[in-house]
């Protein structure tokens, strides 16, 4: 289990050579590059690769900086940026207590606890926040991994939206939703 992290520090977690830190905009470029990677295997995220601009990532870690609402926090292994996780905070009033999940573990280091070590960060810095209440996410219902993930860490599904992502002309993948409250 991943210890408390600070909101504006680092801190190692479980595996010794990882560690946990609030993202900085000098990280976009290799974070869009990483995701950009991943979207092109259809079933993973929603976006495609070219939705994914470096400037784009930019904007929204600068945005996420020191927010009370929305958390981003990448996972190094000796230096080099290998995971991605960010609570991205629903734009109106009303439903300014959610939070939207994404999580990414970086090609080639799946399998090594990065992603449960970065949720649980998340989830835990959700917990201290004083404006933050409920986790919510979409998920591929073909995406096995990250819905163990998932349920292993609480998030509960709420429900399915069928044929929500189109891979390709004429093949849809259905999504999951899930949350989780932590307050
Ligand atoms: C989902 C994802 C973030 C998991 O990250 P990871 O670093 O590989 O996961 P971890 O090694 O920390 O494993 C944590 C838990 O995830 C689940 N899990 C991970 N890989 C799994 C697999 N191949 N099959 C089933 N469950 C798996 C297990 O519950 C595991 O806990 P356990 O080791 O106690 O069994 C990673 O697969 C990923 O980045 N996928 C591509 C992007 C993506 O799909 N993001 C989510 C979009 S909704």
């Amino acid at each position: 289990m991943v210890g408390k992290i600070p909101r504006d520090g680092v801190e190692s977690v479980a595996a010794p050579r990882l560690t946990i830190r609030p993202a900085g905009v000098e990280d976009a470029l290799i974070l869009a590059q990483a995701e950009r990677t991943i979207a092109a295997t259809p079933g993973f995220l929603v976006s495609q690769p070219s939705e994914l601009s470096d400037e784009r990532f930019a904007e929204k870690i600068s945005s996420l900086t020191g927010s009370d609402n929305g958390h981003d926090l990448v996972v190094e292994c000796e230096g080099q940026l290998v995971g991605h996780g960010m609570l991205d905070p629903l734009p109106l009033a009303a439903v300014r207590h959610v939070v939207h999940l994404t999580l990414v573990t970086h090609p080639g280091w799946h399998g090594q606890g990065i992603g449960g070590a970065l949720l649980g960060s998340l989830i835990e810095w959700a917990r201290n926040s004083a404006t933050v209440e409920k986790i919510e996410l979409n998920v591929r219902s073909s995406n096995t991994p990250a819905q163990a993930l998932y349920r292993k860490m609480g998030f509960t599904e709420m429900g399915r939206w069928r044929r929500r992502v189109r891979v390709s002309p004429d093949q849809y993948l259905d999504d999951v939703a899930m949350e989780l409250f932590v307050s």
